[in-house]
């Protein structure tokens, strides 16, 4: 089985990131039956909005640190960086000439990004979905671990996959996403009723994984929540603890109903407490990692052997493209 997945680095990684997707790429790397395993930096992906040069490549580099700081093994996960493989910008044109601009425009994350662009919207902000494709198909990738922001978005590549082969031949494996049950979709902290993002321009909404500690607990601590008293998930009328009761059963590995169990007699609180030094917990040791490779040479070293071995699949993946469409000269 091949598995496939990115984070763009437009920002500080979030707590929201890490649970939806990091840390579940860390429990898949030990899956018995993977042949490849890739996860890259999506940075072609992040100047589909505007983005500054220098805070651009300290993010890229920023993001490679967390995969590992969080726990990817590059034994057993290629990690590299999206605009170090050129096949990804290739394939991503023939699949834009592959879809259709009203399926791009239904897609919920271009309407959302949109609204919030002041400075007019890219093209590639449109298109981005089919680049997104691309970067599954390449390699193809039988399941892609992601969050649940990204459902619509994966559902647009199956289209596109069978799509192609219906009008090439079989061409491309049809992709099956991979939603985790808990924590694909942690909340803001300050309205719990949307989703959270790195992007939000409240800090307090979101925990980043390089917040400092203290900070970190605070921002939970303070987490908008409700005055009925009871620690119940109900994501209607309780969507605050609801939040933070997920965060808790995906660090600490135990259901909302053993939760509910526990804290049936606590107060706010002292639930709070426990889920700021749950997290607190969690976030500390790959803080450590993360101060040690960040300067590191060991970063790449790891960039290089993923990007030789990304680009060796994509090009060879590549030309049997290009030959379907019947694109140059046969190769
Ligand atoms: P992005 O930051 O948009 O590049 O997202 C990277 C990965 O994190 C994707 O798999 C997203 O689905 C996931 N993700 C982003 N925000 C959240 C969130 N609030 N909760 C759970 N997963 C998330
Ligand atoms: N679009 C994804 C996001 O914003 C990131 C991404 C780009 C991705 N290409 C991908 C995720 C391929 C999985 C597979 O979260």
């Amino acid at each position: 089985m091949r598995i496939i997945s990115g984070i763009q680095p437009s920002g500080n990684i979030t707590l929201g990131n890490y649970l939806g997707a990091v840390k579940n790429f860390v429990k898949l790397q030990d899956k018995e039956d993977i042949t490849d395993f890739l996860v890259f930096v999506a940075d072609l992906h992040a100047i589909t909005v505007p983005q500054d040069k220098a805070e651009l490549r300290k993010n890229i580099k920023s993001l490679v640190s967390i995969y590992l700081a969080c726990g990817l093994n590059p034994e057993k996960v290629k990690i590299f960086i999206q605009s170090e493989v050129p096949a990804h910008a290739q394939i991503g044109w023939v699949l834009q000439c592959n879809g259709y601009i009203g399926e791009l425009e239904r897609m919920t994350q271009y309407k959302d990004k949109k609204e919030r662009q002041v400075a007019g919207v890219s093209v590639g902000l449109l298109t981005y979905p089919s680049l997104m494709a691309g970067d599954i198909l390449l390699y193809d990738a039988d399941m892609v671990p992601t969050g649940l922001d990204q459902k619509q978005h994966l559902e647009l590549t199956r289209d596109l996959a069978e799509r192609f082969n219906n009008k090439y031949g079989e061409t491309f494996v049809v992709p099956t996403p991979f939603i985790p049950e808990a924590g694909a979709k942690i909340m803001s902290l300050t309205e719990p009723t949307k989703k959270m993002s790195k992007s939000d321009p409240n800090p307090k909404a979101y925990i980043s994984l390089l917040d400092d500690i203290n900070v970190i607990k605070k921002k939970i601590k303070s987490a908008v929540t409700d005055s009925d008293g009871t620690i119940k998930y109900d994501i209607d009328n309780k969507p605050g603890i609801s939040n933070l009761l997920t965060i808790l059963s995906c660090i600490t590995n135990t259901s909302i109903k053993d939760l509910e169990a526990k804290y049936k007699d606590s107060n706010y609180a002292t639930f709070k407490e426990d889920v700021a030094n749950a997290v607190a917990n969690e976030i500390m040791p790959i803080q450590e990692k993360y101060n040690e490779l960040i300067n590191s040479k060991y970063l790449d070293e790891v960039l290089d052997q993923g990007r030789d071995y990304a680009n060796y699949l994509a090009n060879k993946k590549l030309n049997k493209i290009y030959n379907k469409i019947g694109l140059g000269r046969k190769r």
